[in-house]
């Protein structure tokens, strides 16, 4: 039986959590000094052989990245903090910047020094004032205390930190648009290569990593890379969190190794609320393709998700127990990327209008079975197709939720609309 592993949310319960003082008083920014004595490379080398993985979805080697970057030329190179959460049922970020800001400050601080970046930015959703608040005040707290500003620790090496917040659309999560966003630009995914380890923001060498990615860090750096490594599994190294919404009786953020199963999750989370069956639900957010309660015993982590069809993606784990119509849900998903697709590539632009008008009528019991066809036919057109993942996400609970659940589909336009009780109270009760 996998166990909690309390690492980066094990002080959230103290009321005061997000201080400086909370933050010292449980090791804050002893990796910080332990770091300014190494050498820059010993830093890369050990992020590398902890196995550290990028937590914001995609799952790229965070060490590998760092080292993408060319030699110093004696110009800028910068670190950009991706903290624009935005992925339906992704929670896990916003909940450790309010909780305890500083696991991510200090990561902030030792991978610039480790990648050689005196000027760091984290990008933030513009909603989410709270947050921004709180960095900001933690930021000031880091610079007050000279964890960042001028000659760190006597150590010679100089941070600066800027917060920004964005104007609110999903695309700017996607890398390349976050940059353009924060050089005031429209943002837009731009093409790669050349990724942003070459030529990033203001054209210069960029790291982008997500905020829990680098919040691992300072507890790496303390504890080491074998530490780390023993945890997970044999390509999902360490822990991470798994965020349960949806029809679970205590939904919330559980930090746990790689591997876990959603069994073992539910069991800790109280079950399925109401004692209900478990009908669908996401391993990582709404962009990765739906699973079942035939797979409730799928080890969380890239590799195995990945073979039973669907993407470990930012451990979102949205559940929907059996009073839940797929297609009502499929189809609000969809208009969520409809309404954010940024309109710069036609697969996607078109093809999620297209999936949302089909959707909504299906859902309405109008149409026909061809339509099924039409949903995978258009599916098939914008995966691959499109200039950037966000195309490729909107298909996966379509094409999924029609490979489990195609009769629920046939259900609607034999019923002539849901067959399901639209009563609110009765679902959320
Ligand atoms: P990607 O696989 O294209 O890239 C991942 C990272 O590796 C990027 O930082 C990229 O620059 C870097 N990289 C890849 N190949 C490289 C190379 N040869 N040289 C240098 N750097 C390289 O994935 P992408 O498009 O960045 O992200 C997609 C993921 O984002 C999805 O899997 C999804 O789960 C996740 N996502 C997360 C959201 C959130 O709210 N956290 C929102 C939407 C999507
Ligand atoms: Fe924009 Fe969608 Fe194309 Fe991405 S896939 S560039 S979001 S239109």
């Amino acid at each position: 039986m996998t166990t909690l592993t309390p690492i980066l949310s094990k002080f959230w319960d103290h009321p005061q959590s997000w201080t400086l003082g909370t933050y010292e008083d449980n090791d804050g920014y002893q990796a910080l000094k332990k770091a300014l004595g190494m050498e820059q490379s010993a830093l890369v080398a050990m992020t590398k052989d902890s196995g550290l993985r990028g937590r914001g979805g995609a799952g790229f080697p965070t060490g590998m990245k760092w080292s993408f970057l060319p030699p110093p030329d004696g110009g800028p190179r910068y670190l950009v903090v991706n903290a624009d959460e935005s992925e339906p049922g992704t929670c896990k970020d916003i909940p450790l910047m309010m909780a305890a800001p500083h696991f991510l400050i200090e990561g902030v601080a030792i991978t610039s020094y480790a990648i050689g970046c005196n000027h760091a930015f984290i990008y933030l959703r513009g909603e989410v004032v709270h947050v921004y608040r709180r960095l900001l005040r933690a930021v000031e707290e880091a610079y007050a205390a000279g964890h960042l500003g001028k000659n760190i620790h006597g150590s010679g090496f100089d941070l600066d930190v800027t917060v920004h917040a964005g104007a609110g659309a999903y695309i700017c999560g996607e890398e390349t648009a976050l940059l353009d966003s924060l050089e005031g630009r429209r943002g837009q995914p731009r093409s790669k290569p050349p990724f942003p380890a070459v030529a990033g923001l203001y054209a210069r060498p960029t790291v982008v990593n997500n905020v829990e990615s680098i919040a691992s860090v300072p507890p790496i750096l303390l504890h080491g890379a074998d530490w780390f490594a023993a945890m997970g599994t044999e390509n999902s190294k360490g822990f991470g969190f798994f965020s349960l919404s949806g029809h679970v009786t205590r939904p919330g953020q559980y930090e746990a190794p790689l591997g876990i199963t959603l069994r073992e999750l539910l069991d800790m989370a109280g079950g399925m609320r109401g004692g209900k069956k478990l009908k669908f639900w996401t391993p990582g957010g709404s962009s990765t393709p739906l699973f079942t309660d035939a797979h409730l015993d799928i080890p969380l982590d890239f590799d195995s998700v990945a073979k039973a069809g669907s993407m470990l993606g930012t451990r979102a784990l949205q559940i929907f127990d059996e009073t839940t119509c797929v297609v009502r849900a499929v189809d609000r998903w969809i208009d969520f990327y409809k309404h954010e697709s940024c309109g710069k590539c036609t697969p996607c632009r078109e093809g999620t209008w297209w999936l949302k008008q089909i959707l909504g009528r299906l859902e309405h019991g109008v149409g026909d079975e061809e339509d099924l066809d039409k949903l995978l036919d258009i599916s098939d057109n914008i995966l691959g197709r499109s200039f950037c993942a966000l195309g490729d996400g909107a298909t996966s609970p379509v094409t999924s939720s029609i490979e489990y659940f195609r009769d629920e589909y046939i259900a609607h336009l034999t019923h002539g609309g849901c067959p399901f009780d639209r009563d609110a109270s009765a679902l959320f009760a």
